[in-house]
């Protein structure tokens, strides 16, 4: 059986379960507030330590303002309903992403960082204003500043997720396969699960019956 420590998810699909059911976009992001914490409180039963979401990615400011406003909106209203929550869960929350958005919220985010800096029982590395692409270009500009030799191991000490282990298994929902611009580097040998639901309609026995699958897949890492 293989161990499973990370988790990461690309949570697609919002907008046309939004537009199927409830005549919008918008509706489908709040419905998607749902399943993320179903999948949370799933991870932690299943001891996973590591759980990426795909929340934002640094094209999606190319969508209509309004929508990107309602995103906006709706993570400050989630932090500051469930921090304290997830706090006592012993849960800590990390952002990878530039944090280029509204001084309030910049303040929020760093705030709920440093609260529960110190938890130990699942990490939830959320993805904001993220890009693979600009992760990558940003760490050799780093290795180019300080000199720093340009191997595997110093490339890695410079993303954002240093210190995170490799996804062992990505999904990504919505029924599209492709990666976005998410985690380039550290998905080089993840197991990826390509789910045809969209992300609200994802539950706990999808999570689960992907979970299951994972543990018996044959990982080789290029050995036979
Ligand atoms: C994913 O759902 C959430 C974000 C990108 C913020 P989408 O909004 O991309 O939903 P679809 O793919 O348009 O249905
Ligand atoms: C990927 O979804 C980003 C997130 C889930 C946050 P998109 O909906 O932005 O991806 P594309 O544009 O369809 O590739
Ligand atoms: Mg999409």
């Amino acid at each position: 059986m293989n161990p499973l420590k990370h988790v990461a998810i690309i949570m697609d699909g919002n907008g046309r379960w939004g537009l199927k059911y409830k005549r919008s976009r918008n509706a489908g992001h709040k419905a998607g507030l749902n399943t993320v914490e179903k999948i949370i409180k799933e991870t932690i039963k299943h001891k996973i330590n590591f759980l990426t979401l795909f929340a934002f990615s640094t094209e999606n400011w190319k969508r209509p303002k309004k929508e990107v406003n309602f995103l906006f909106n709706l993570l400050e209203n989630f932090l500051i309903n469930r921090i304290e929550d997830l706090h006592k869960q012993n849960i800590k929350l990390k952002i990878i992403g530039s944090k280029k958005f509204s001084t309030k919220l910049n303040k929020l985010l760093n705030k709920s960082e440093k609260k529960t800096s110190k938890n130990t029982n699942l990490q939830i590395n959320l993805a904001l204003n993220y890009g693979s692409k600009f992760e990558l270009i940003n760490a050799f500009k780093i290795m180019k500043k300080n000199k720093t030799y340009i191997n595997e191991k110093n490339l890695s000490k410079n993303l954002q997720t240093k210190n995170i282990p490799d996804p062992d298994l990505l999904i990504r929902t919505g029924n599209t396969k492709r990666l976005s611009n998410f985690l380039l580097w550290q998905l080089a040998y993840s197991e990826i699960f390509f789910e045809k639901k969209l992300w609200p309609a994802f539950n706990e026995k999808d999570y689960n019956r992907i979970i299951k699958e994972y543990k018996n897949i044959k990982r080789n890492f290029g050995k036979i």
